[in-house]
C-alpha cells in the first residue's frame, strides 16, 4: 500500500500560521540554525532518541517540517522513508534546497495537520518539532494523526509549555482567541502563536487514541535562569 493519500489535499485556506511562515520562514530557518549552533537542543535529542530503535523499519512523517533539517536527519539516521509535510510554500522551497544538498532522499509534500496527505495507518511515527502548537484546534490534528499512524506508532511533539503560555497571556493581557507574540532566538525573531493549555494537549480526544509514553518539562532555550519550564516534550503512542 502506498503511504501517500490517493489525492493529497493541498491547503488553500488562508491560515495565519502558515501565512506567517510564508512571509518569514527563510529568516526563521536561518536564525534557528545560527541559534542552535552553540546551544544544546533537548527537543531534538528527545525526538532522535525516541525514533532510534528500529529506525530502519520506520516510515516517519515530519509535519510542519519547515526547512527540512530534521527530516533529513531522520533519513541520515537510517529511517526507511521520511516524508516532510509543509503548508507554507516558502518553507517547502527551503526544505527542497536542504534535501537537495543533503545527498539523501526525503519526500516533500504540501499539506497541513487538518488534512494530512497520507493514507490511513501508513506511518510508524509522526513528528512535530514546534509545529503542533501553531494551530488552534489540536483535537482536529489528533484525529488526523490517529488516522495515519499504525498501531503502536509514535507521535512526538515539542511545544512551548502551557505555563509559559499562561504567563504570556497575563503579561500581554490577551483575550480568548488572541495570538501571543513571543520573542525567540535571543529576541532576534518574534513568532505569533495561539496559547494552549495542558488540558488541550491531554484532551479527551488525545486520550481516546493515545497513551502517554513520556512527558518532559524543560527550558526551551536551555536558559539556566528560567525557574519554570518553558518547553514541553510529549511522546504519545497510538493505541
Ligand atoms: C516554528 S516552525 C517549525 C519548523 C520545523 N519543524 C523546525 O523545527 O524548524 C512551524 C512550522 O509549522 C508550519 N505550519 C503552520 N501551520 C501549519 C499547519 N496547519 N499544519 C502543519 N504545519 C503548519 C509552518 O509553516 C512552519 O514551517
Amino acid at each position: 500500500m502506498s503511504v501517500m493519500h490517493e489525492s493529497p489535499k493541498i491547503p488553500t485556506e488562508k491560515e495565519p500560521a502558515y501565512e506567517f511562515y510564508n512571509q518569514h520562514g527563510k529568516e526563521y530557518a536561518d536564525l534557528q540554525r545560527e541559534f542552535y549552533s552553540d546551544v544544546p537542543d533537548s527537543g531534538r535529542r528527545f525526538f532522535r532518541e525516541a525514533l532510534q530503535e528500529g529506525i530502519e523499519h520506520k516510515i516517519i512523517a515530519d509535519i510542519g517540517c519547515g526547512a527540512g533539517d530534521d527530516a533529513v536527519a531522520y533519513k541520515q539516521m537510517g529511517a526507511k522513508q521520511v516524508i516532510g509535510i509543509e503548508p507554507s510554500l516558502q518553507m517547502l522551497e527551503e526544505a527542497r534546497k536542504t534535501v537537495g544538498t543533503s545527498g539523501v532522499e526525503v519526500d516533500l509534500v504540501a499539506g497541513a495537520w487538518e488534512h494530512l496527505p497520507l493514507a490511513s495507518e501508513s506511518v510508524d511515527a509522526v513528528t512535530a518539532r514546534y509545529s503542533f502548537h501553531v494551530i488552534q484546534n489540536l483535537d482536529r490534528a489528533y484525529e488526523e494523526v490517529a488516522r495515519v499512524l499504525k498501531k503502536n506508532g509514535l507521535f512526538l511533539i515539542a511545544a512551548p509549555h502551557p505555563k509559559h503560555d499562561e504567563k504570556v497571556i497575563e503579561a500581554q493581557n490577551l483575550k480568548k482567541g488572541d495570538r501571543m507574540r513571543v520573542p525567540i532566538f535571543n529576541g532576534k525573531f518574534t513568532v505569533e502563536i495561539p496559547p494552549h493549555t495542558m488540558e488541550e494537549y491531554l484532551s479527551e480526544t488525545n486520550k481516546k487514541y493515545f497513551d502517554v509514553d513520556d512527558l518532559v518539562e524543560y527550558s526551551m532555550h536551555e536558559d539556566p535562569t528560567e525557574t519554570d519550564p518553558t518547553g514541553l516534550l510529549l511522546k504519545f503512542r497510538r493505541k
